[in-house]
């Protein structure tokens, strides 16, 4: 039986048509899908989220092709998807006039983020449902993104019609979002294909848009455990719990290692469980911080860092 039989996604295919919302892995973190061409199915994403109306959506596409629909894809862009897709990296390229699109996914704005996820379970969903799916990550707004079909339960629990359980997100970090404007790449979020790797692809240096606010909605503070954060620790003090990396470990209880090895990939894929799992045991223990270990700042180690910055900001 292929994915695509699967009478879960039959019956997810059909929420969506009917205007509904559906938890879906991808291979970043679970999305909160609906018809990115359904305006109220759209507006259940945004309340579902309590998210702000002026942050844009990214749309789920089955490839290429159904991308053209939607938006105008220059041949550095076509270039781009051609090397990375399907893949967590993002493209925001120019709005098409008269596509069926629904306004409020790019909520105003004259560009639209689209991706093709690396995800059977995604991909089965897009085909089946046959329309490009709007989808942010499945938490609130404002808190940290679910890598496990429970943390979606644990966030969204009824305000979802459907959870699909696809298991543990592979990569765990949102997808890296970059601007195509012309010949021009600007980073607009590190995420899950390094900086380096679209450098070395588009054959320029990227600019870097994040920081400045590019998005209405990139809000600094974001991934917001309930513990407070600290950040480069080199060890645990007392009344901490911990997150190391490499031979950076905490001593005492309630410490974890993101990656022994020092591997940033399954240290990304580790980052938002531990996270919670952490928070969890500050929570159970009175801890009131949770102390994270310096992570190299190249590679996937770009998007961990932005993470942990967020989630150490100040609240407002
Ligand atoms: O990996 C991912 O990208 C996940 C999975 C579910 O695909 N999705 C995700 O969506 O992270 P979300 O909504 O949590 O983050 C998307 C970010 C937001 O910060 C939004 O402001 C920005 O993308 N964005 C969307 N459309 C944009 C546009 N047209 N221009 C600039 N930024 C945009
Ligand atoms: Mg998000």
């Amino acid at each position: 039986m292929t994915a695509l039989d699967h009478k879960n996604i039959r019956d997810a295919a059909r929420i969506i048509r009917d205007g509904g919302v559906i938890a879906m892995p991808t291979e970043t973190v679970y999305g909160l899908a609906a018809d990115a061409t359904n305006d109220t199915a759209v507006a259940r994403i945004f309340e579902a989220k309590g998210r702000p109306q002026f942050n844009p959506l990214i749309i789920h596409v089955s490839g290429v092709e159904m991308a053209r629909a939607f938006v105008e894809v220059s041949p550095l862009a076509q270039k781009l998807m051609a090397e990375f897709w399907p893949g967590p990296l993002t493209l925001v390229l120019p709005r098409k006039k008269d596509s069926n699109l629904s306004l409020l996914v790019s909520a105003g704005l004259d560009t639209v983020g689209v991706r093709m996820p690396k995800h059977d379970l995604a991909q089965a969903l897009i085909k089946a449902a046959d329309r490009p799916l709007a989808a942010p990550s499945a938490n609130r707004s404002g808190t940290i993104s679910p890598t496990r079909a429970d943390h979606v339960k644990d966030g969204l629990g009824e305000r979802v019609d459907m959870i699909l359980d696809g298991g543990p997100c592979p990569v765990g970090v949102e997808s890296t979002i970059v601007k195509v404007e012309n010949d021009r790449v600007t980073l607009l979020r590190p995420g899950g294909i390094a900086r380096e790797a679209i450098e070395r692809s588009a054959g320029q240096a990227l600019s870097s848009a994040h920081g400045k606010i590019e998005a209405p909605g990139m809000m600094t503070s974001h991934y917001a455990p309930d513990a407070k954060i600290r950040l480069n620790a080199q060890e645990q003090r007392e009344g901490e719990a911990f997150l190391g990396f490499g031979e950076i470990e905490g001593a005492g209880p309630s410490s974890l290692n993101l990656s022994k090895s020092g591997d940033l990939a399954e240290a990304a894929a580790n980052l938002f469980a531990y996270l919670r799992e952490a928070d969890l045991a500050a929570k159970t223990h009175g801890l009131k911080t949770i102390a994270v270990a310096p992570i190299p700042m190249e590679g996937l180690g770009e998007a961990i860092n932005d993470r942990l910055a967020r989630a150490a900001a100040p609240r407002d």
